[in-house]
């Protein structure tokens, strides 16, 4: 979120601003909006036996609820995933850039846009937003915007992926959902806390030595926090996915300043999946003789998930 050019404010500074856009009453504003969009994508599926989960629904549903926000027109939805898997998951630097550098344009094309005639959307609102009593930069402004699309879009896809193939792999608490819907919301949490999927990096600031380990001012160090959810010495059994369990309560989503600014709107999101899917659609399970395919990273996934009902 930070901008290079300018003396930066406090990133709390930022986080004031942005906290009361992603609050919980804000955020459950957008509950019709999110189901409509999980219905639409549904709807699609309802007439067939099966299909690839990842291609068909984990990914298009963020990105809907992305453009939705932004007021961005759907129908860009397929450049949009087109971005988001280059940025993402491309395996060389090249790909990567170009699409960072295309959703910039995009980003600054739409802040023109909405100079000119505001709606309600996010980057209208940004743009009536004051930091230390003036507007946001140019460059703050599509910082906002990359970091929501960075941020918000392969977790919560990750986070549908390793959800489904659970489900498709467990039909008996498929089966408790389905009859019992007011067990989705502590599902959700649940498997939150059985499958956390980022990874968080850091640079180092200052020589330090941890537990024998030498780390250099510049270097850049890896944090598995997000696993501190499968320490045994706070969940027993912590593999077991348990929808009673108590103390589902965990730092998926960070803890401190850079605690996750969407954490309300992805539980809205897997929680409204999680709800039209199993209202809408016969139980399901793996497609036979399909084999799920996932990938670690900075983000972990899924690639591939063939269901069949
Ligand atoms: C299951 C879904 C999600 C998970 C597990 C998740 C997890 C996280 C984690 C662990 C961090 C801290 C990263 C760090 O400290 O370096 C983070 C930060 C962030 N997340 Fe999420 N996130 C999810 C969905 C979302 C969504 C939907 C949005 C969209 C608004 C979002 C926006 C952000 C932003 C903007 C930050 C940076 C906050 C800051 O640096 O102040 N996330 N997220």
């Amino acid at each position: 979120l930070i901008p290079d050019e300018l003396d930066p404010p406090d990133h709390t500074k930022y986080r004031a601003l942005l906290n009361p856009m992603f609050a919980p009453g804000t955020v459950s504003k957008m509950t019709q909006d999110v189901r409509a969009q999980a219905v639409s994508l549904i709807g699609r599926l309802a007439e067939q036996s099966g299909c690839e989960f990842m291609g068909s629904f984990a990914k298009p549903f963020p990105v809907s609820i992305f453009l939705r926000l932004m007021g961005l027109p759907l129908e860009q939805m397929a450049t949009f995933l087109k971005w988001e898997a280059d940025a993402l998951h491309s395996e060389t630097m090249e790909p990567k850039i170009a699409a960072i550098r295309a959703i910039h344009d995009r980003l600054i094309e739409a802040i023109e846009e909405r100079r000119r005639e505001p709606r309600d959307d996010l980057i209208s609102h940004a743009l009536k937003a004051r930091i230390d009593g003036r507007p946001l930069t140019q460059s703050e402004l599509v910082g906002f915007g990359v970091m929501m699309f960075l941020a918000g879009l392969d977790t919560v896809s990750s986070a549908l992926g390793l959800f489904f193939k659970h489900l498709a792999l467990h039909p008996e608490q498929q089966a408790d959902l389905r009859a019992r819907p007011a067990r989705i919301a502590p599902a959700v949490d649940e498997m939150l806390r059985a499958f956390p999927v980022v990874t968080t990096n850091r640079r180092v600031m200052q020589d330090v030595e941890l537990s024998g380990v030498h780390m250099k001012a510049g270097d850049w160090v890896t944090i598995q926090t997000s696993s501190a959810t499968l320490d045994p010495a706070e969940h027993a059994d912590p593999r077991r996915v348990d929808f009673d369990r108590q103390n589902k309560a965990s730092g998926v989503f960070a803890y401190g300043p850079h605690r996750c600014l969407g954490s309300h709107l992805a539980r809205l999101e897997l929680r409204i999946a999680l709800e039209e899917w199993t209202s809408r659609l016969p139980l399901f399970h793996i497609h036979p003789g399909s084999k799920p395919l996932l990938h670690g990273g900075s983000v972990f996934g899924v690639d591939r998930l063939e269901l069949a009902w």
